[in-house]
């Protein structure tokens, strides 16, 4: 059997949640009994307990002992969305750095749960493949790699990119392709090439904090946009902000931003463009978790639509792949000589190693089976992460329902505040984003972001119902 091929029981669990969601199968309702079910399917009676099993993992099921399986009546999905933000409709300075360092100190701390930090497990990641590409390139030809790279770049590693931007319909000379020491320098380039200490740069509500981070050390302003859990920014925001103000540039995700989960629908991304290129406001790009998409497509990033002209597309491997390699790149058209010359500035070239080792893994075809196999994982403990959330948070919690990344944005009750609950976190051993270092005017204080990037275990499972436990507690002091 192909290894990136679902296995039958997760067929079978695809199909009965198919079947929940078209409203076959009601909650409530009892499933066939496994006999029953494995016979149907042409399937060994253990390969459909998997199935129930891993329906009930994920809180779509429930087991009664003696009777069978039941449609759940609280699935994932049941908690509210969280609201559409509303920030304050002026640029403000960002002021960020300290609080993220912070945050990031104790994201790094190993002996904590870790929810704290959108970063892929390293168990999850092809890393002996990786080791091995790296280590055979070193050893075949180290020296000859212990040089400067060519200036955009090992041209190898932006030849794969370039194909893979072709497949959803983006066709990019490698020529326009620069690799950066990840998508964070990536930005940072596109920023730096774009705009003036003082400028104002439109961005999601809530978004990354270290883009705020980034802004702040280039001394520009935020303004930060009404943004959707679901459809993404409010585009008539953008528009009265446009008609009022000079705007530099606006930096939005391409889908599932970090930390809602949101992806502005191929429609809106089009108007999005063209208002921009009305009032020539340049947009970057940030698409480091398209790969980790959960639908059918890829949701196609903005530099594949309406020609891309105006467009500064930002990514990385650090979601998907590799965060150690330190490796993303920038794509863009007329301002890629802009690009360079900053790239020159910040850090001159990328070290060669990690390219070459990246080039050669995208090119055995190794990553697509790769993405196959973390796209299921994300996604199924998104889905556990939301049961837990539904079995333990207060009443009234919200919960985003991305449809790819592996964050989740909670939303608590107003009272509540994250920046309290994170010091009672980590007492508990625990570590979480606290929302307002999602926000440069600081909003947020009764939201968090909880990462599910890691392999899922009992311990991860009871830290998000300590966490949830002790929300109902600082709720009821
Ligand atoms: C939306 C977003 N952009 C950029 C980055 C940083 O990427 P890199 O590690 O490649 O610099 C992150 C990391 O969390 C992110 O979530």
């Amino acid at each position: 059997m192909n290894a990136s091929a679902p296995h039958r029981y997760e067929r079978l669990a695809d199909l009965i949640t198919g079947m929940i969601e078209v409203g076959t199968l009601a909650p409530g309702e009892r499933l066939p009994s496994l006999r029953n079910i494995s016979e149907q399917h042409d399937i060994s009676v253990s390969t459909a307990l998997q199935a129930y099993r891993l329906l009930e993992d994920r809180g779509v099921l429930v087991a009664r002992p003696q009777s069978g399986f039941y449609v759940s009546h609280a699935r994932p999905g049941a908690l509210a969305l969280p609201s559409r933000s509303r920030p304050p409709a002026k640029a403000a300075n960002v002021s960020i750095a300290g609080v993220v360092a912070t945050l990031l100190e104790h994201a790094a701390d190993t002996t904590l749960v870790p929810l704290g930090c959108a970063v892929p497990d390293s168990a999850l990641l092809e890393a002996h493949r990786l080791d091995r590409a790296l280590a055979h390139a070193a050893r075949t030809n180290g020296t000859a790699y212990n040089v400067y790279s060519a200036p955009r770049g090992e041209l190898r590693l932006r030849q794969e990119i370039a194909k893979r931007a072709m497949r959803w319909g983006h066709a990019v000379s490698p020529e326009d392709i620069v690799v950066t020491s990840g998508c964070t320098e990536a930005l940072a380039l596109a920023l730096a090439s774009l705009t003036e200490h003082g400028d104002t740069v439109a961005i999601e509500s809530p978004t990354y904090f270290g883009l705020l981070h980034t802004l702040e050390v280039l001394g520009l302003k935020a303004f930060e946009l009404p943004t959707d859990p679901t459809s993404g920014v409010d585009v008539a925001a953008l528009e009265r902000l446009l008609a009022t103000e000079t705007v530099a540039a606006c930096v939005l995700s391409s889908s599932f931003n970090n930390p809602l989960g949101s992806t502005i629908p191929e429609a809106g991304k089009r108007q999005l463009l063209r208002l921009l290129e009305t009032h020539a406001v340049p947009l970057i790009e940030d698409d480091i978790y398209g790969d980790i998409y959960f639908g059918r497509e890829r949701p196609k990033p903005f530099i594949a639509l309406e020609g891309g002209a105006n467009t500064v597309y930002c990514s990385s491997f650090s979601k998907s792949l590799a965060p150690g390699y330190r490796v993303g790149w920038v794509m863009t058209g007329a301002l890629m000589p802009r690009i360079v010359e900053r790239k020159f500035g910040f850090s001159l070239t990328s070290a060669v190693l990690p390219q070459v080792a990246l080039a050669e893994f995208l090119t055995s075809g190794g990553y697509d089976q790769h993405l196959r196999r973390i796209r299921r994982l994300f996604q199924d403990n998104l889905a556990r992460m939301t049961s837990a959330i539904e079995a333990s948070f207060p009443a009234g919690t919200r919960v985003s329902r991305p449809d790819g990344g592996f964050v989740l944005w909670v939303e608590l009750p107003k009272r509540l505040d994250t920046r309290a609950l994170f010091d009672d976190a980590l007492e508990a051993g625990i570590c979480f984003a606290p929302g307002d270092v999602f926000s440069a005017s600081r909003r947020f204080r009764h939201c968090l972001r909880l990462s599910a990037g890691h392999v899922w275990n009992t311990s991860i499972d009871e830290g998000v119902r300590k966490l949830g436990a002790l929300a109902q507690a600082a709720l009821s002091r």
